[in-house]
């Protein structure tokens, strides 16, 4: 254990990144970042997880944690604020509710917990959106406890550690917690974040570069841990079919807001006995997963707006891959 311990934080204090601000805040034993030495850490924190659910450490970073702390520099400015005006220093981040539970908990805070954050996981999990995971990093982050946590970067690097494919809520937790550096928990969680952000990442994870690697139970076969999820894209059988007259052959330009301004063939919504089969194939379209055949057809359907092109103009046309595929088959 001390091993292990001593290989994440040597390779923290290396290549961590250790001057994200909200690592930076009061009363830690480094020198503040200079803009939030009148933020209280565990406000600070708080925010910062907030903003990191959903939107990643760049944006956050360059874009809205100063202005949202000078706007709101204490628990009880934010409690005090007009919602209108927290919103609008949300503007941009989206998931608008987590503007307005931070709100409510800051007005919770006033009321109950003396206009502070509370320091212990269960207290602060009795406020609005506020979870395991975020409670544990306000105690450990904010107020420096010895507790642990799993989000999703955790879950995948014990997934890996463990060799364990798919792992219960129950287990994680359990092993964070077994994992723990008691006498570091601030610096080895934040390298668990970093290991799992930049090291342990979930397609092609750097294991060679990473400071657990002797440890780690997984690391042959890292993207079996855990099992990928089954695939959600929707299986869709599209006809699609192209018109050919001389040697000009039937494009359609797309009005449909995915699609806007490319050509692409007919979707034929039935396919007549005439029409002849030239192949068919495989591709991936947002959330479908398609399967298409593609037909020459004798006669032009009314109702579509076709154009004709040889194939030396169809070069220069902008087309969606699904066409590019399709003529292929031409
Ligand atoms: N994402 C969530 N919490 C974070 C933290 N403290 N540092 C970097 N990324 C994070």
């Amino acid at each position: 254990m001390n091993d292990f311990h001593q290989s994440l934080l040597e390779w923290y204090y290396k290549f961590g990144r250790l001057d994200l601000p909200w690592r930076n805040l009061p009363t830690q034993s480094s020198t503040p970042h200079p803009s939030l030495t009148h933020i209280n850490r565990a406000y600070g924190v708080y925010i910062s997880e907030i903003m990191l659910q959903q939107t990643q450490v760049s944006v956050v970073m360059e874009r809205f944690y100063f202005p949202f702390l000078s706007l709101f520099p204490t628990l009880t400015s934010l409690a005090n604020a007009k919602e209108e005006e927290v919103l609008k220093a949300w503007q941009g981040l989206g998931y608008y509710s987590r503007a307005r539970n931070l709100q409510k908990s800051a007005k919770t805070c006033l009321e109950h917990f003396g206009g502070i954050l509370p320091r212990s996981v269960n207290e602060l999990k009795t406020l609005s959106g506020i979870g395991d995971y975020t409670a544990g990093a306000i105690a450990c982050f904010g107020y420096g406890e010895a507790v642990s946590f799993v989000d999703g970067n955790i879950a995948r690097i014990l997934s890996r550690l463990f060799a364990t494919p798919s792992p219960t809520p129950h287990f994680l937790k359990a092993k964070a917690q077994e994992l723990l550096n008691l006498q570091n928990p601030f610096d080895h969680n934040q390298a668990l974040l970093d290991i799992g952000a930049t090291i342990c990442t979930p397609k092609s994870p750097s294991c060679l570069f990473c400071p657990l690697q002797d440890f780690c139970l997984g690391k042959d076969k890292p993207t079996l841990y855990p099992t990928p999820k089954k695939s959600s894209l929707t299986p869709l059988k599209l006809y699609l079919g192209f018109v050919k007259v001389g040697d000009k052959i039937s494009l359609l330009k797309s009005t449909q807001k995915l699609y806007h301004g490319l050509y692409n063939p007919i979707v034929l919504e039935e396919v007549s006995e005439e029409a002849e089969l030239l192949g068919k194939f495989s591709h991936h379209y947002t959330r479908y997963k398609i399967e298409a055949f593609v037909y020459l057809c004798p006669t032009i359907p009314t109702e579509e707006k076709l154009e004709f092109f040889t194939l030396q103009e169809i070069e220069s046309l902008p087309l969606s891959n699904l066409c590019k595929k399709a003529l292929r088959w031409i």
